[in-house]
């Protein structure tokens, strides 16, 4: 399976489903989020969507149990093979939001979407955990979340590259591990602090890498994407 998700950060959905034509072969998937979503909405989705590359619908939901329930059923319409809850939301949105893709799934007549869970998001630092009244530091708080998420049923976890391969020994093989800031040596790293090359993440034990501007902001995306499963592939 070729693990690629490329994340399509547009608010554009022609050029969203032209640069998806470009990428088919080449990635396992796309990654369109609330950037894309807030300007496009389900419609945007289903645009992106004729393309036919598998959809990583990362919307993060954080409410309360039967609002994450009802939205849920929002987007298992849109079929996509993962979306995203936050696991701060706690173990009782979490299961909602399983127990309510699973029969919004089954009525549907689709197979439900992956339900992964972030845990704690890459922009929060050491220092601001005790704002937000957390202790500890930000690997223990992504280790009590991930094992929360998993308890309540999830299919997987949203990491950072520094934290794919404690995660897998936490979590086991059972879980999939959705990584982005992946970058390629001979791409930029933008504003990716903690970055990991395609082939160091998956021998870490990620399952799915969610790349972006390596191809999106390259001359030849498609060159791009080609260039990082033949790395990928050598190893
Ligand atoms: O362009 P780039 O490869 O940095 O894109 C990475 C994608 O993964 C973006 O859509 C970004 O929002 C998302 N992401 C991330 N770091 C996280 C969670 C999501 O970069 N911790």
């Amino acid at each position: 399976m070729n693990p690629i998700y490329c994340a399509l950060d547009t608010t554009d959905a022609q050029a969203a489903l032209a640069l998806a034509r470009q990428l088919t072969g080449l990635v396992g998937g796309l990654k369109l989020g609330l950037e894309f979503f807030s300007a496009n909405g389900p419609t945007g989705v289903r645009t992106v969507a004729a393309a036919g590359l598998p959809l990583f619908l990362d919307l993060k939901f954080h409410d309360i149990p039967n609002t994450v329930a009802g939205a849920m059923r929002g987007v298992v319409a849109l079929a996509p093979a993962m979306t995203t809850v936050h696991a701060s939301g706690g173990g009782e949105m979490m299961r909602a939001a399983v127990q309510s893709a699973g029969e919004a799934a089954v009525r549907a007549g689709v197979r439900r979407p992956d339900i992964l869970a972030v845990t704690v998001l890459t922009s929060t630092g050491q220092a601001e955990l005790p704002a937000v009244g957390v202790g500890g530091t930000v690997l223990d708080q992504v280790k009590r979340l991930a094992a929360l998420a998993q308890g309540a049923g999830v299919d997987g976890i949203v990491c950072s590259p520094h934290e794919v391969e404690e995660l897998r020994r936490l979590c086991g093989p059972g879980i999939k591990l959705v990584i982005p800031g992946i970058r390629p040596t001979w791409a930029a790293a933008n504003d990716q602090k903690r970055v990991l090359g395609p082939a160091e993440a998956v021998a870490k034990g990620a399952d799915i890498l969610v790349i972006g501007r390596p191809i999106t902001a390259a001359a030849e995306p498609a060159q791009a994407a080609r260039r990082i499963l033949d790395e990928l592939e050598a190893v």
